[in-house]
């Protein structure tokens, strides 16, 4: 399959990607969260229970992993990618190594990891990944982003997008403006749009054949501890509008990420852009936290309960793929006893 058709099969409707390539810092705070101790048996083992579920088949496209689980092998003797492709499924991999302070600028990040970067996505390649994320960070405060920070992000990601391609995988082009801070709707719209206009700009000139990508952005939202709140309608109707005036016409999809909306919130504003999309792009969802939350919940009470916590996986995976084709209402989110 060559990255065209691979980006298209990511973004294809009625699935979406999983996001699990938290990193081991990450993950320890994820399974503290649920008071479980982060060892490498207990990554291993939530994230199989994961890979092995029934949605996996019907719901999920494509599965991001870390570098640690793309290397591991199931309870079962069998290797994580080849599990992930035995349902139908794509292996990705995070490739970035973390948003690090940009010098120069307060509280920004920069992201790295461009050193070694072809090389490595040869051995990724040869242990069955077939695309990549590399993740952007932008927060707003009365001075950020600084035009500093969206620029050398963008540069970043582009370098790392034709790199992927180079390697014959699809890059996943994640800039993620962060809903910390009490700004407005508008306000995120507004730094979005520069944030997403600087990206294709950069990928432009970095020669990216934007057929072979898939954006992964923030929706469009006010910000955790903003006093106005945003319906349902507003949040869509300026998600679209923004990914309209700001996408090329060759980019095949969208793959959101949840960024700290809870899981229900997540799934009916992607419903809703799915119900008023007129544009010919597909909107899909690579939640990590939105997809799991429950999940993790699940797995910290009753481990040996593969049944139980695949169940209430599977229903998430189900109620978004839903979302992706605008089926989802309140009547299916109930539809399920735990
Ligand atoms: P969330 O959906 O939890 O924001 O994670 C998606 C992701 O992959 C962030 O890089």
């Amino acid at each position: 399959m060559n990255i065209e058709e691979i980006a298209k099969l990511m973004v294809a409707k009625g699935k979406g990607i999983l996001a699990a390539d938290e990193s081991t810092g990450t993950m320890e705070k994820r399974l503290k969260s649920v008071n479980v101790e982060c060892t490498e048996k207990n990554r291993l083992h939530f994230r199989e229970t994961l890979f092995s579920s029934n949605s996996m088949k019907t719901s999920i496209s494509g599965v991001i992993l870390f570098d640690e689980t793309l290397r591991q092998t199931s309870s079962n003797g069998v290797p994580i990618p080849d599990l992930i492709k035995k349902s139908g499924s794509i292996p990705g991999i995070k490739v970035d190594k973390g948003a690090k302070p940009l010098a120069g600028s307060e509280q920004e990040k920069v992201t790295e990891g461009l050193d070694g970067l072809r090389e490595r996505m040869e051995e990724y390649y040869k242990l069955g990944a077939r695309f990549a994320k590399w993740r952007a960070v932008y927060s707003i405060s009365s001075k950020n982003p600084t035009e500093k920070c969206i620029k050398s992000n963008a540069h970043a990601l582009a370098r790392y997008a034709a790199i992927v391609q180079e390697a014959k995988m699809v890059p996943i082009v994640e800039p993620e403006l962060l809903m910390d801070g009490d700004h407005s709707i508008d306000k995120c719209y507004d730094v979005t749009s520069k944030i997403l206009a600087e990206c294709y700009k950069e990928l432009t000139i970095h020669s990216v054949n934007l057929k072979g990508t898939v954006l992964k952005p923030n929706m469009i939202l006010p910000g955790k501890n903003c006093k106005q709140k945003a319906s349902t309608e507003e949040i869509a109707k300026k998600t679209l509008e923004c990914l309209k005036k700001n996408m090329p016409s060759e980019v095949p999809g969208v793959a959101f990420l949840s960024g700290g909306q809870s899981e229900v919130e997540a799934t009916k504003n992607l419903n809703e852009i799915n119900k008023i999309n007129d544009t010919s792009f597909n909107f899909t969802f690579s939640y990590g936290r939105a997809l799991q939350q429950s999940a993790l919940k699940t797995w910290a009470k009753s481990m040996t309960d593969t049944a139980k916590i695949q169940k209430v996986f599977d229903h998430r995976a189900k109620m978004n793929s839903a979302s992706t084709e605008a089926k989802w209402d309140e009547k299916l989110e109930q539809n399920f006893a735990a």
